[in-house]
């Protein structure tokens, strides 16, 4: 028996389950179409069979999903820590050994053992570049360096980086992942393990702001691309700040060569160190160097072409199965502000719009967010409708509840999950919580009825509107009473062992509302926006959970958990739902 075959009778019979109502998993399984995107007010959602999808996921680190064997023992963890999604990589060299000769016997089984973990997939094509870099090419690419051409940097050096000028790559490239999603349409195309694409990962020139190779060079003397300067031109008001700045130095030339039309670049003869230190950043610089365009041509010049090669790469899989596509970026930073220090030409949101331009079949453009600066990332990484979907970040709990909450995000992925998955942790309370609520959040994202807040202790009491209230958060952390704020004390004064907390709101109705917190409580008191009666009284306090879309009392709150009816906290990982009214 082949692999496809024992895989179509394996999958005939986890049908069967789920037709005989014995599938335990949490989302239905249905025909109802394939993974898309849809959006909702401001936000753009994933929808698998038929209802918003949030995926609680996490990042198998590069190598870890290479056999069944080195995964087996991973699986149980990922469910123990909440995950409903998990991100593997498909490595072009392990999937396409030898050229035209594809072996799906791995992802089958990683799809199969997904489905017994009630776990959805997140594929992860690593083919021409991965950290910018090329090393999961195939042996058969990597060696044939005349037909799949190197990039060339400063002093004609060649890295092991393949070129957005090798049309060979491009096409081999689209022709291996076209029949890996041929593959998966064949054995997923039913059951809908498989939510999602990453095509490529961290594309980008490292080492030098561009490929300065002879075919790049002549490009680059060439005219800007009439595809993109109509791009521009019609999407001119809206254009990211940044680079809008770039072209309007330049006069908003509407024709010309890169340089004519960007700005000069980096001089030929200046040698990249490989972090932003010479020239020297002053320490301004070093804090804003990282939301900046530098040598703004070369990395516009590289966005574009890494661009047109992605889009050809993704076309190929959406003509075959047309799963959510996106592209994730190595996001520049302090110390590495300057293109080719970190990946030039990613989809840095500098640059967005280039990927717009040049890659209209990838759905998302998405980061790679370690930064600190989350909030802000998220924000810039949402302009201009973006959808959010964070592949890899760290496990901080309270930015799960902000890119939820705040940013509509379809999905939150620390990397290397394996070793932080576990039941007791930060981040499966706050995957707890967000799939607890999932129904509220996926029903509210986009509209004014959604938000989230962080606070910490010490932070003055911040007003939010939400639905018809003015809603005033007080810290409380772990203790039962909000600590007073102390508009005197500095940072430094502050308890630091007290913890950030997080909590997301919701209104679902005029006077009706779902919270939850991780981290810390938080108090929330109510002022209508409305005229009329002013003095809000606590309705139903209920802290309790979704089951299959209906919401399922656990704890009804009165007495001291409600300071005698007159006092809302919402205390970590314990949802609730909470209905208020007016009197005077
Ligand atoms: C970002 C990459 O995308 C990942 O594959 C991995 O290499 C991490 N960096 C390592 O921190």
């Amino acid at each position: 028996m082949n692999s496809l075959v024992r895989f179509l009778i394996a999958s005939a019979c986890s049908v069967l389950v789920v037709i005989l109502g014995y599938g335990s998993l949490g989302y239905a399984q249905s025909e109802s179409g394939v993974p898309h995107l849809r959006k909702q007010g401001s936000a753009t959602q994933l929808i698998v069979d038929g209802q918003p999808f949030l995926a609680l996921a996490g990042e198998l680190g590069n190598n870890t999903a290479t056999s069944l064997e080195n995964v087996q023992p991973i699986w149980p963890k990922l469910v123990s820590g909440n995950l409903n999604c998990v991100l593997v990589a498909v490595s072009w060299a392990q999937m396409e050994p030898v050229e035209g000769r594809s072996e799906f016997a791995l992802i089958d089984g990683l799809i199969q053992e997904a489905r017994r973990n009630h776990l959805k997939l997140v594929f992860l094509w690593f083919g021409s570049w991965k950290n910018g870099l090329s090393s999961y090419a195939p042996y058969w690419v990597k060696t044939d360096y005349k037909h799949y051409p190197r990039i060339q940097i400063t002093g004609g050096k060649t890295l092991e980086l393949l070129s957005t000028f090798g049309d060979a790559t491009r096409d081999a490239d689209a022709r291996a992942y076209g029949a890996l999603m041929r593959h998966i349409k064949e054995v997923d195309g039913v059951l809908h393990t498989v939510l999602m694409m990453q095509v490529e990962n961290e594309v980008g020139v490292l080492r030098d702001s561009r490929d300065r190779s002879a075919r790049a060079n002549t490009a680059f003397a060439g005219p800007v691309p009439k595809e993109l300067m109509n791009y521009l031109q019609q999407h001119k008001e809206s254009l990211s700040p940044e680079l809008r700045e770039v072209w309007a130095g330049q006069g908003f030339r509407t024709s010309g060569t890169w340089e004519e039309v960007f700005g000069p670049g980096k001089p030929d003869s200046f040698d990249m160190p490989i972090q932003t230190k010479s020239p020297p950043m002053s320490v301004e610089e070093h804090e804003t160097s990282w939301r900046k365009l530098h040598w703004p041509v070369d990395e516009i010049f590289m966005a574009w072409n890494y661009a047109r090669y992605v889009n050809t790469v993704v076309e190929a899989g959406k003509k075959e199965y047309d799963l959510p596509v996106f592209v994730n970026a190595w996001l520049q930073q302090p110390n590495h502000a300057w293109p080719g220090t970190y990946p030039s030409g990613g989809p840095v949101p500098q640059v967005h719009d280039i990927w717009r331009a040049g890659a209209p079949a990838a759905d998302v453009l998405a980061p790679d967010l370690y930064l600190e600066y989350f909030d802000e990332v998220c924000t810039r990484f949402t302009r201009n409708g973006n959808p959010l979907f964070i592949p890899e970040t760290s496990t901080n709990a309270t930015n799960v509840l902000s890119a939820f909450g705040k940013f509509n995000a379809i999905g939150f992925s620390p990397f290397f999950i394996e070793r932080s998955a576990a039941a007791d942790t930060e981040l499966a309370a706050a995957y707890g919580l967000v799939s607890q609520l999932a129904p509220a959040i996926g029903a509210q994202q986009g509209k004014e009825t959604i938000t989230a807040a962080r606070m910490n202790q010490g932070d003055a009491p911040l007003d939010l509107k939400l639905g018809n209230y003015t809603l005033t958060l007080t810290y409380v952390g772990l203790g039962r009473v909000p600590i007073a704020p102390d508009p005197s004390a500095t940072a430094a004064a502050r308890d630091p062992k007290a913890p950030e907390a997080a909590v997301i709101l919701i209104a679902a109705g005029p006077d009706e509302f779902y919270f939850g917190a991780v981290g810390g409580g938080i108090q929330i008191a109510f002022t209508p926006i409305t005229p009329g009666r002013q003095i809000v009284g606590l309705g139903d306090v209920q802290q309790g959970k979704f089951v299959q879309g209906q919401w399922r009392v656990v704890r009804q709150l009165g007495g001291d958990d409600t300071g005698q009816g007159e006092i809302l906290t919402v205390r970590p990982n314990a949802p609730l739902r909470v209905t208020v009214y007016h009197y005077e």
